[in-house]
């Protein structure tokens, strides 16, 4: 199994917000988004390109993974962007509205100087990568791409759908997203919820995100972090059915077999899969 690394909760915040730069080194996201696209004003976007570069730079967000989200190239912003942010290096960049195979193709090259260790992220936020999802996954076998990231703001946008409490227009496409992304191994993250001043939306969001597979959430506010990270984190009846699983398959009469009962109820060996797993992710996020 590849190392687990915590993504629950991941935090944009306008680059041009030198307070909100400074203030993210010491939330509890797991992930730090400086935005350069739809939060910063086009008055701004300089400004924010060389803010973003400079944090980098300075470092200091310790465990936190640091991404910045590009302008798209078809915009006056995004292929400055893009080559600062190569240069800079950051944990990922995050591009926008990609539709196509193509287009993951066009910013992997774009950013081809980046050191190794920077990835390529994409916003799933356009009804034209919808139908090609699998297609825009794939590209993880010749390009940096690593993560998909939903906006579901932009998708609703397109869509003309409205964004409310319980999300079902989305939902098919929530499926679609996780899935493609699964099926080629990438990080798959839930799209932010606009509600930040009730905890109670925000929390049946974060949930439904679990439910659906993603492994953590995008957000836009600090007070959102806390409710994340605790819907992301493996619960303590999870941890419990896990540590039975694997104790029950490591037993000697359970030897060479496929499906046993734990607590009641069948585990196959698909299940103690899932249990490793549930406890490689509570030793990382620790
Ligand atoms: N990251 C870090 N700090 C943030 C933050 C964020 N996303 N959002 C707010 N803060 C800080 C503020 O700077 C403020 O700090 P201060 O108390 O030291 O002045 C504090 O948290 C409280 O902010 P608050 O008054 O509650 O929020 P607001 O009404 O000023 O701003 C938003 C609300 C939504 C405009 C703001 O949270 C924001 O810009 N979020 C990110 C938007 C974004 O990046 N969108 C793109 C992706 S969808
Ligand atoms: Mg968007």
């Amino acid at each position: 199994m590849t190392a687990y690394r915590p993504r629950r909760s991941a935090l944009f915040l306008p680059a041009s917000n030198a307070k909100a730069i400074d203030k993210a080194r010491m939330l509890d996201a797991d992930v730090v988004i400086l935005d350069l696209e739809d939060a910063v004003a086009p008055e701004f976007k300089e400004e924010a390109r060389v803010a973003a570069v400079a944090a980098v730079r300075e470092g200091g967000f310790g465990r936190r993974e640091l991404v910045i989200r590009a302008n798209g190239i078809d915009t006056p912003w995004g292929r400055e962007d893009l080559a600062a942010i190569a240069e800079a290096g950051p944990d990922a960049v995050l591009v926008p509205k990609i539709a196509s195979p193509e287009d993951i193709l066009q910013y992997n090259a774009l950013i081809s100087k980046a050191p190794a260790h920077s990835k390529l992220w994409v916003m799933i936020e356009t009804c034209a990568a919808v139908a090609r999802l699998d297609a825009i996954a794939a590209c993880v076998g010749s390009t940096r791409l690593s993560a998909f990231v939903m906006g579901t703001n932009d998708l609703a946008k397109e869509m003309r759908a409205r964004l409310r409490p319980g999300r079902a227009p989305f939902l098919p496409i929530l499926s679609l997203t996780v899935a493609a992304a699964r099926a080629h191994g990438l990080i798959v993250l839930d799209g932010v919820c606009n509600e930040f001043r009730d905890s109670s939306v925000l929390q049946a969001e974060a949930e439904q995100g679990l439910e659906w597979g993603f492994d953590g959430k995008s957000l836009i506010h600090p007070d959102q972090i806390g409710v994340t990270n605790a819907v992301f984190t493996p619960s303590a009846d999870e941890l419990a059915w896990a540590g039975a699983v694997v104790a029950a398959f490591g037993l000697p009469e359970n030897a060479g077999k496929g499906a046993i009962r734990v607590e009641g109820k069948m585990a196959e060996l698909l299940h103690l899969d899932l249990a490793r797993r549930i406890l490689a992710v509570a030793e990382a996020i620790g």
